[in-house]
């Protein structure tokens, strides 16, 4: 339901006040999913006829979608929404969407009364609704913003229209959204709400419209993905292997991956999944966060540094080449160096591909915030330089492994040489081709080279579309 709120704002003196705003540009933080959310916010007001504009200052209204799993991501929103102000003291209308919007509501436009719009990411299938409240609020005068923050029972998708020509080979697909896990340092089960998996169907007519819409490549995403649950067409209830299994049968689709992954919810049936679906790409991203149990129980994971590795090694035995990667934090209170020095052991048995490290940033309302011990930032600084530098080790050794394979690459954007192109290996790895005559969206053949830390070299040898 949409509600409003009085705001000490001043009359906003937006020029698309009489017409509503006619050019949009949508800027996401944050993760994948927003990014996804991002993209169908735009495709939205699209299909509403209203123009995708080439930069803020070319837009009237400015959406910004927000990210609310560490401080810093929330800092940024406000002072984005600052430089927002334009040197004529116009502004254009600004939306915050996202996890910021959810978190933090009314107050964000009382903190920042030039935001006339506050929708969280369950609600964004009104944002029409919520321009046209917020375009009756300025011309009436009025000081209020537009703000939904509601999560409807019936989710958003429903009223999302069909998915636009994506202007990228590769696309995401927000298959489960929301998270029952409640780690103690975590704001999505409270930003994004339960766990819900979207419909079986509904999802293999998204992923039909994306690829008659050029795409090559989909990445299934969700808070846990690994917990998508569903009922197939014959009416079989399906774990997420089995919508993968239907999804690899769709001609024209070439490659499929998902993320983000639970330990607990990662099945026998999904890691066969990895051995008997050629179009799953041999990819993993599933978090630990720290390697000794007793942070791990401190922090409501449910599972240990051991069952942790043992999963690891049933995905290895079932798709010996995977490419593992993975979430870490440092610093969670009451971590000592003997805590510390267990996650850089886990790190050294699982071996990474590519890792995400963070310092520990608590999260109003989640219990970690309020435990005793919380750590110094001096601390956290040093623990994770010595962790990126043993990941960035193995992230390189993994790279250099690689190298002399022969494999396919899906082009993704121009690089900077030349002819030169840019793609991703079934890894997930970064590739530079020289490929002239090939185009993005080609899935080519191709020799690696050589290896750095963040990107190979590749040859090409030949292209082959699917
Ligand atoms: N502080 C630091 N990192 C966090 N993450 C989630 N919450 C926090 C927090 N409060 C990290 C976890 C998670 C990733 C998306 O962000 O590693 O897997
Ligand atoms: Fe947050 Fe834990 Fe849920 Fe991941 S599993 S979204 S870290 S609460």
């Amino acid at each position: 339901m949409n509600q409003s709120t009085d705001t000490l704002a001043p009359l906003s003196s937006a020029p698309e006040a009489e017409d509503g705003p006619s050019r949009y540009f949508v800027t996401s933080f944050g993760c994948q999913m927003n990014v996804y959310d991002g993209e169908r916010m735009g495709e939205m007001l699209a299909a509403q006829g209203m123009q995708a504009a080439a930069s803020r200052e070319d837009a009237d209204l400015v959406i910004l979608n927000t990210c609310h799993i560490r401080e810093k991501a929330v800092a940024r929103v406000y002072s984005d929404i600052g430089r927002l102000k334009r040197d004529d003291g116009s502004k254009p209308m600004i939306a915050v969407a996202g996890c910021v919007a959810q978190a933090e509501g009314e107050e964000i436009a009382r903190r920042a009364p030039s935001v006339d719009i506050v929708v969280g990411p369950q609600a964004y299938h009104r944002l029409p609704q919520l321009i046209e409240q917020a375009r009756h609020n300025t011309l009436a005068g009025s000081k209020k913003a537009a703000i939904d923050t509601d999560m409807p029972a019936v989710t958003k998708f429903a009223a999302l229209p069909v998915r636009a020509k994506q202007p990228r080979p590769s696309a995401f697909l927000t298959v489960q959204e929301g998270c029952d896990k409640f780690c103690t340092y975590c704001v999505v089960p409270y930003t994004r709400g339960a766990e819900i998996s979207r419909p079986f169907a509904d999802l293999v007519d998204e992923a039909k419209a994306l690829v008659d819409g050029g795409v090559k490549e989909i990445t299934l995403l969700g808070q846990n993905v690994n917990a998508w649950t569903g009922t197939d067409a014959k009416g079989r209830h399906q774990g997420l292997e089995g919508l993968i299994e239907q999804l690899a049968e769709m001609p024209g689709l070439a490659r499929i991956r998902y993320t983000t992954s639970h330990p607990n919810d990662m099945t026998d049936g999904l890691i066969a999944a990895h051995r008997d679906i050629a179009k799953l790409m041999p990819y993993l991203h599933l978090p630990v966060q720290s390697g000794s149990d007793r942070i791990l129980k401190a922090m409501n994971r449910s599972h240990t540094a051991a069952s942790y590795l043992a999963i690891i090694d049933k995905v290895r035995r079932s798709r010996p080449d995977i490419a593992l990667s993975g979430d870490f934090i440092v610093g969670f209170p009451g971590e000592t160096e003997a805590d510390f020095e267990a996650t850089l052991d886990i790190v050294r048995a699982a071996n990474y591909a590519q890792a995400y490290s963070f310092k520990y940033s608590p999260r109003p309302g989640t219990p970690a915030a309020d435990m005793e011990d919380q750590i110094s930032p001096e601390i956290m600084d040093e623990r994770l330089q010595r962790l990126q530098d043993l990941l960035n080790t193995q992230q390189q050794a993994f790279n250099q492994t690689t190298v002399g394979e022969r494999t396919q690459v899906l082009l993704e954007r121009q690089g900077r040489k030349p002819g030169q192109l840019v793609g991703k290996s079934p890894w997930l790895q970064s590739v530079h081709v020289m490929a002239d005559g090939a185009r993005i969206g080609d899935l080519i053949d191709v020799e690696l080279v050589s290896a750095g830390p963040n990107s190979l070299e590749g040859r090409a040898l030949t292209l082959v579309n699917a």
